[in-house]
């Protein structure tokens, strides 16, 4: 084991974030009564260039309006990427008219540190300037080969004193960017299985969440969760939905099944007789278990736990 070793930024639920444009305001009152762990709303492409004004009233009112916390959602704004004129607006407005009530700011496009400096430098003016003193985080779409070539830089912000909480994959502009071979949003999702791979890596070395982007064909059930079965198997937390029937797809996947947590409390159940007769190994159902199987056990508990504590409140 290595002297440094990171431990989670910080722990929220986010296995559904549903994405919601800002220009939609009565989408968003419909969000807060869903079952999604996060609701996104967007300043930032699914606004119109000519709304983007609109966008954000709207999003500040929602902010304020909404009780968020009682609907138990963590709630966050998609700004506009750091190239635009909007990113500062969109900041200090909604930090001004709304600081209070958000949970984290996601910045898109993101393809080097210093686009997340940027933004930590607008915090460090406006939160002050408007008297909040909330905790406010940053999550990251990382979307451009630039981004992920960096990937391992800008994860590491997290343990230099950063706000960065989370990265997301974003595969629609990801896809684009690469100049790939398709006009699909989020349905191929193996070919970028290495780059989703490596996002996923640099979050866990550095102790942020990771998070699947959208997929783009909402009717098609199944092939949501396949690809959500297949980035939860590597180890992402949470997926996007871009429409309401995909968030209980999101939950159940990102969820451990009842038979998953009974194997996990047989493994750690196993490994301490183990341990209480001098054993480092154990044999369980035939197979071969040790330390790291507690580990893996216990990931599936603490999940579990974090599942069941939401579910209660
Ligand atoms: C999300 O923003 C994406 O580009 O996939
Ligand atoms: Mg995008």
């Amino acid at each position: 084991m290595s002297l440094y070793e990171s431990s989670k930024v910080l722990i929220r639920l986010q296995r559904s974030v549903l994405s919601v444009p800002g220009s939609n305001p009565d989408m968003m009152e419909k969000a807060a009564g869903s079952e999604a762990d996060c609701v996104l709303l967007d300043c930032e492409d699914s606004v119109a260039p000519d709304k983007k004004s609109q966008a954000r009233r709207n999003i500040i009112s929602a902010l304020n309006e909404i009780d968020w916390k009682k609907a138990g959602k963590t709630v966050s704004v998609r700004i506009n990427g750091p190239q635009s004129r909007q990113m500062q607006r969109d900041v200090c407005k909604i930090i001004e008219k709304a600081g209070n009530h958000i949970d984290t700011f996601l910045i898109p496009k993101v393809g080097t540190p210093e686009d997340v400096h940027a933004v930590e430098k607008l915090l460090a003016i406006a939160l002050p300037t408007s008297g909040i003193t909330r905790r406010v985080g940053l999550e990251c779409l990382i979307e451009t080969a630039l981004g992920l070539v960096n990937v391992e830089a800008i994860a590491r912000l997290s343990v230099t004193g950063s706000r960065l909480e989370a990265l997301h994959f974003g595969m629609a502009d990801f896809s684009a960017n690469c100049q790939s071979r398709t006009l699909e949003i989020g349905e191929t999702d193996h070919l970028w299985y290495p780059s989703l791979q490596r996002m996923l890596v640099a979050c866990r070395a550095y102790g942020l969440r990771a998070i699947d982007g959208p997929y783009g064909d909402f009717r098609n059930l199944q092939g949501y969760v396949n690809v959500a079965r297949g980035v939860a198997a590597m180890g992402y937390e949470g997926k996007w939905a871009i429409h309401p029937a995909q968030i209980e797809l999101a939950n159940q996947v990102m969820s451990p099944t009842d038979a998953e947590v009974q194997k996990a409390r047989k493994i750690l159940n196993a490994l301490d007789q183990a341990q209480s007769s001098g054993q480092g190994v154990a044999s369980l159902d035939g197979k071969m278990i040790d330390a790291a199987s507690g580990k893996m056990a216990a990931n599936i508990i603490s999940k579990s736990l974090a599942i069941a504590e939401k579910d209660s409140a």
